[in-house]
């Protein structure tokens, strides 16, 4: 007799397991664009130069490994905010906390809103996977409401904006600041004011998921729906994540910020989050908080940091545009027109391709991503972007 012997079989997050079948694939033109990950022209998964500066800068002043206070390294906290609300934004009305990854910040936020604020959550349709996984185990109810139209390739903004009349007050709405995950389509800055508008009217909480912050235009830009959003007066969420911009992605780097006028009430916020970070993992890590803060307070390697971001949004806009004008030919005949391509934003694109689709490229040609079809841009390069491209082709016309 087991204790265990009434669990049932949980299926994997296929975000990790399609790496594992991509791997034992034998085919030598295989290619994998599932993960979230940026890799570099020769598809390799490098550490960012001013990490690797940083990780010298920390091992000659050899420091300590004491637990870090339970919401985490000050210093980084307050270069975070500074990157997220603006150089010259009043951090005394914010209260922030180090946490595990922008997974981690989500989870955290979910834990502490669905107490503070209430229950009922509201996630576009569709979204990253696992913000589905991280609200159900906060106990929220999920609600979901449409964001992105599959026909025209673009944003439901009508949609969007009516769903935010009908949600009740007090809920959740969460929102990605860039880049959004998986369809790589953001709302313009005229839209995200009309949502900051709606949004405070109908005394709705907003969540900003923000982990691509510099993949879509730079580090200023993006940050700019955040930074209305704080001017126009909401009390809101961000959940930061360091995963990618410094490819931090294993040293679990990230975020939580609340904005909060009232100095007593950011104490009690405060107290609360300590409270379940206490009881739940205590402290956390120093190490990558180290090396961002390092990244952050140095001018020089703040350059080199911006410098290499820069680098990688050129080189995925220039492979989403050889994308965009391989498939260009395909339009003629079968009407599909893929200028849409070139206007998606970050790692990610949605191309319109179907389970079947997806699944004819990984039998025939190797191909592999998630069913809904999105494709990691980062993972096309010199070598690979042809042989992608006339397989996309083929599993159009097929
Ligand atoms: C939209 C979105 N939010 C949050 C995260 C969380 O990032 P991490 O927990 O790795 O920092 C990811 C990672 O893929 C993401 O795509």
């Amino acid at each position: 007799m087991s204790f265990f012997e009434t669990l049932d079989l949980l299926s994997d997050d296929p975000i990790f397991s399609i790496p594992s079948l991509c791997a034992a694939d034998s085919r030598l033109n295989k290619v994998d664009l599932s993960l979230g990950v940026y890799y570099d022209e020769k598809g390799r998964l490098t550490v960012l130069q001013c990490i690797r500066q940083a990780e010298e800068i920390l091992l000659k002043q050899q420091l300590d490994k004491k637990y870090q206070p339970m919401d985490g390294n000050p210093e980084f906290i307050k270069q975070t905010l500074k990157l997220i609300f603006g150089e010259n934004a009043s951090l005394n009305e914010i209260y922030g906390a180090q946490t595990l990854g922008g997974t981690g910040a989500l989870r955290v936020a979910g834990e502490f809103l669905r107490k503070s604020v209430g229950s009922e959550i509201f996630l576009p349709e569709p979204t990253w996977a696992n913000h589905k996984l991280i609200f159900s185990h906060t106990d929220l109810n999920l609600n979901s409401f449409n964001y992105f139209n599959d026909e025209t390739k673009s944003l439901e903004f009508e949609k969007i904006c009516s769903a935010i009349q009908k949600m009740p007050s007090r809920s959740l709405i969460v929102l990605q600041t860039c880049c959004h995950n998986p369809t790589g389509v953001d709302p313009t800055p005229t839209q995200w004011k009309e949502f900051s508008r709606l949004i405070l009217k109908h005394q709705i909480f907003p969540i900003f998921d923000f982990a691509y912050q510099g993949f879509g235009q730079d580090l200023e830009k993006d940050a700019a729906p955040i930074r209305l959003f704080h001017s126009e007066g909401h009390n809101m969420a961000v959940a930061y994540s360091f995963s990618k911009n410094l490819g931090l992605y294993g040293e679990r780097v990230g975020l939580l910020a609340l904005s909060e006028p009232d100095k007593n009430i950011r104490n009690c916020i405060s107290s609360h989050i300590k409270r379940l970070i206490r009881s739940n993992y205590s402290t956390p890590p120093l190490h990558g908080s180290r090396l961002a803060a390092t990244v952050l307070t140095s001018p020089n390697l703040r350059k080199v940091w911006i410098d290499e971001l820069d680098a990688m949004r050129t080189r995925i806009s220039s492979m989403r545009k050889a994308l965009m004008d391989g498939l260009y030919d395909t339009c003629t005949g079968t009407g599909t027109n893929y200028s849409f391509l070139g206007k998606q934003k970050g790692l990610f694109s949605f191309c319109g391709l179907s389970p079947a689709q997806v699944t004819y490229l990984q039998k025939e040609f190797a191909i592999y991503m998630p069913s809904n079809g999105r494709i990691n841009i980062a993972n096309l390069n010199p070598s690979n972007i042809d042989y992608v491209t006339k397989a996309l082709r083929a599993a159009f016309q097929a």
